[in-house]
């Protein structure tokens, strides 16, 4: 019956098709901080802290942190959206993340990866409020910038302004965006830390990333550098959306 297997055969595709993530933007396998077995007590600690990411309806403001098991089964885990990004897309975007990260990196105790919107990490060591910037992610916009120099000037500057207001953010958000002009273009930018750091390692993690971008983006329109403990980047077109959710303020009338 080679029609009713090929309508079988469509069929799983379709189902495929509804239930796969989107490719992550990135993810990054710490090849040299161990591995794990399925089915050891490392994996059933990770498939807890994945579900409780997965069940969690109560944060709304885009940092997770949570962790399971007893040493040396300990998974730890934070999860974090960029500052603009509403709730449930930032859950949506995390899910996502929680499945497709353990992909890329098979049975690695420490990852980290995510997409736009979201970025997720896990070790089997403390993570929290515990800045770790020996790790870059390079991504770059191909377009080259029309007088690099002044661009890179103008980048900079904006990029600093960002860290310093990031910085001073609360112990649930620690994020900045922001524009500035240049030759008769507008540059944008957006700087975010893990929330949990304290004021001064948050400047401290975003001061080295700015001065990485010669390391791979200064010809560039646009350039982002990830770190476990903080990220930064911008581009020649607004990549984030300005209005930042707040749940202690009513939601706007409707009009009809
Ligand atoms: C994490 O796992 C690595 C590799 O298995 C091990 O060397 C390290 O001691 C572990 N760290 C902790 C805090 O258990
Ligand atoms: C571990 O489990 C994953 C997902 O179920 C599977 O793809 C992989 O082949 C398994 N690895 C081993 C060594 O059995
Ligand atoms: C999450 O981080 C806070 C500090 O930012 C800490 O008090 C809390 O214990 C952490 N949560 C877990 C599950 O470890
Ligand atoms: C997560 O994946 C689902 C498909 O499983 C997709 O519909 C959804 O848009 C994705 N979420 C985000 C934020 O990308
Ligand atoms: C950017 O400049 C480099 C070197 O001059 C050139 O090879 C490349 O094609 C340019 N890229 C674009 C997108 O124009
Ligand atoms: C650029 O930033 C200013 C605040 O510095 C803001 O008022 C303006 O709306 C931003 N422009 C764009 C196009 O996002």
């Amino acid at each position: 019956m080679p029609t009713v297997s090929l309508v079988l055969l469509l069929f799983i595709s379709y189902l495929t098709i509804l239930t796969a993530q989107p490719d992550l933007r990135y993810a990054y396998c710490f090849h040299n901080r161990g591995k794990y077995t399925n089915t050891s007590s490392y994996q059933s600690s990770f498939n807890v802290v994945v579900s409780e990411l997965n069940s969690n309806t109560q944060i709304d403001y885009g940092f997770y942190n949570l962790s399971h098991g007893q040493n040396p089964d300990r998974v730890s885990l934070i999860g974090l959206c960029r500052g603009d990004v509403k709730p449930n897309e930032c859950r949506s975007c995390l899910n996502n993340a929680s499945i497709l990260v353990p992909k890329s990196c098979p049975n690695q105790k420490e990852a980290m990866g995510g997409y736009d919107e979201c970025f997720l990490r896990y070790s089997n060591r403390s993570i929290f409020g515990v800045m770790e910037t020996d790790v870059s992610y390079y991504l770059w916009n191909l377009n080259n910038a029309t007088e690099a120099d002044k661009y890179n000037q103008v980048v900079s500057d904006l990029l600093g302004a960002l860290r310093d207001q990031a910085a001073s953010g609360d112990s649930v958000r620690k994020y900045a965006a922001g524009n500035e002009s240049v030759n008769f273009q507008t540059v944008y930018g957006a700087v975010q830390c893990t929330p949990d750091l304290s004021q001064q390692d948050c400047y401290g993690c975003l001061t080295g990333a700015i001065s990485e971008i010669p390391n791979c983006c200064s010809t560039k329109t646009g350039g982002r550098i990830i770190k476990p403990s903080c990220n930064i980047r911008y581009d020649n077109y607004r990549f984030y959306d300005t209005v930042v959710e707040d749940s202690t303020l009513a939601s706007p009338p409707t009009i009809t």
